[in-house]
């Protein structure tokens, strides 16, 4: 019998919003199993710890500074990566921002903010290694990071539900058009993970609360419960997959 196909040595992986919470753990996770890991974002120092805790653990990974609201940095940043690690093969598109408002006092600025990180920026990053890996012809994984938001109206998260249905969408789109160059592009939809973005809120008696009343596994969920779908995503076990949109949420979409 041969070995599950989840190892990724060889490949380049490049996270965005590698500094914290999900994207520090997928960039773990990816070096872990033997990908070079562009970590990118813009607190720099934060990646260079990361970058040197995957050294210490025996993995490879450079820290590249990326600020996915601006296209020419988006363009510079991946031709960096490139030119130090070689060709992307993986592509996880982490960063993301959420503002928690009333519906009825949403600012424009609020809703530009949101956009602009989540989905604009998913999409310019994606635009750019999707061409660089057509430009190779190796295929690719491009893994975009939705929400349970995506299906689910969650309260005083307007603009950050619209951007996650924005990228569930994007996913498909993307899948469809690039299909026939074997670059897979799905998703994952986490339910509520502990991060430096809830953290505070999940601490208090209403954060205990909204876990028991609204998820059937009556838990907070950890980065590392998404280490699953991310290596079936990132390796060539999803090798028919493309526009799928994976629920990561203990039953929270379907309660
Ligand atoms: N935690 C959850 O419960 C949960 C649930 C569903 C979906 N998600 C999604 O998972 C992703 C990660 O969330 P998280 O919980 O890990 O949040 P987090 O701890 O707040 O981390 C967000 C990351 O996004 C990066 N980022 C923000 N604005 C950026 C920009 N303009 N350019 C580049 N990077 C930027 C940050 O890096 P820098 O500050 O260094 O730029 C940071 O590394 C997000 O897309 C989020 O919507 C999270």
């Amino acid at each position: 019998m041969s070995a599950p196909p989840y190892r990724l040595d060889g490949k380049v992986a490049l996270v965005t919003g590698a500094s914290r919470g999900l994207g520090r753990r997928f960039a773990q996770t990816l070096a872990g199993a033997g990908a070079r890991v562009a970590a990118t974002g813009r607190a720099t120092e934060l990646l260079d710890g990361l970058v040197g805790e995957i050294g210490e653990a025996g993995g490879t990974a450079r820290a590249f500074p990326l600020d996915v609201t601006e296209a020419a940095g988006v363009r510079a940043a991946v031709a960096a990566v490139e030119e130090t690690l070689g060709p992307i093969g993986i592509l996880v598109n982490n960063s993301g921002i959420a503002i928690t408002k009333p519906f009825l006092k949403f600012e424009e600025s609020d809703w530009d903010r949101v956009m602009d990180t989540n989905l604009k920026g998913a999409w310019l990053v994606a635009r750019e290694v999707a061409e660089r890996m057509v430009a190779h012809a190796r295929g690719g994984k491009i893994i975009n990071i939705a929400s349970i938001g995506a299906s689910v109206a969650l309260g005083q998260l307007s603009a950050y539900c619209v951007s996650k249905a924005g990228i569930a969408h994007l996913t498909r789109t993307m899948a469809v058009e690039l299909a026939r160059y074997d670059i897979q592009v799905n998703a994952i939809a986490p339910g509520y993970v502990e991060t430096d973005m809830n953290r505070d809120f999940f601490a208090t008696s209403g954060g205990k609360d909204l876990i028991r009343r609204a998820v059937p596994q009556r838990r907070l969920g950890q980065p590392e419960d998404l280490d699953g779908a991310l290596m079936l995503l990132a390796s060539d076990a999803s090798r028919f997959m493309t526009g799928s949109i994976i629920a990561v949420d203990g039953g929270h979409s379907i309660a």
